[in-house]
């Protein structure tokens, strides 16, 4: 069973998640960090930037990417990994991987999943949740079991997304994420929500079927979970 906890808001939450994150750093500096992108886990990494602790030696991998975005795109989820986590937390860049930047796209995601067996595994993993439920870009029907690959993403989530492009048709039709067994393999999973919108998801991951149709539920299969909501996000529970 998770841990749930219901708080006033995203800025308590960023702070229990810091306060998670910098006692596994204070016991080892370079602590494996799982970072995510979208809007949620912002409150995590401005109140870890406000502790100003020394994360130099902290190593971190990325969630997902969007495919097919030109490099250096501001939008590409390495942009915003560099933007809203690796230069204001005082990350090594050298440290933090990105799927999909490193070598051909086809053996990307085998690659991926060696380089965080090499690194020892996840200690933590920062989760946000679509509003389909999704969790890095594991939509509906992603296996359990599954590894770091290339997907499609579903017309929700383009949809979701298109808020960070001029237009829908800038959203890139594919991604390459870790899978659902990746994110399980982690040590400690941390997923935040916010807001009514999240309600149903949040819903069906923490207390509904653990089935592919709400890939959030694969916490449920986890033996460390907390989840960091506001009064919103909790209210489907
Ligand atoms: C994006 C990301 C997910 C993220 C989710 C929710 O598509 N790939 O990792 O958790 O959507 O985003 P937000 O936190 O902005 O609602």
């Amino acid at each position: 069973m998770a841990e749930i906890v219901i708080l006033d808001g995203m800025a308590a939450a960023g702070e229990l998640a810091a306060d998670a994150i910098l006692a596994i750093v204070a016991a080892k500096p370079d602590a494996v960090l799982g970072l995510a992108t979208g809007s949620t886990p912002l409150a995590v990494y401005r109140a870890l930037a406000a502790r100003e602790a020394d994360l130099s030696r902290v190593r971190g991998f990325a969630l997902d990417e969007y495919v097919g975005l030109p490099e250096g795109h501001p939008e590409s989820y390495r942009s915003v990994i560099t933007r809203d986590v690796v230069e204001p937390l005082g990350l090594d860049p050298a440290l933090v991987r990105v799927p999909g930047h490193d070598g051909p796209i086809q053996t990307a995601g085998d690659d991926y999943e060696r380089a965080i067996r090499a690194a020892g595994g996840v200690d933590l993993q920062i989760l946000g949740i679509g509003t389909d439920g999704h969790i890095g870009f594991n939509e509906p029907g992603s296996s359990f079991e599954s590894l770091t690959r290339v997907k499609t993403l579903t017309q929700q989530t383009r949809n979701d997304n298109a808020r960070f492009f001029d237009s829908i048709d800038e959203v890139p039709v594919n991604c390459i994420t870790q899978g659902l067994g990746t994110i399980r393999r982690a040590r400690h999973l941390v997923l935040l929500a916010f807001g009514a919108g999240k309600a149903e998801a949040i819903a069906a991951a923490v207390e509904g079927p653990v089935t592919a149709s709400a890939p959030g539920s694969a916490i449920q299969l986890h033996p460390h979970v907390t989840v960091l909501v506001d009064e919103a996000a909790a209210s489907a529970l």
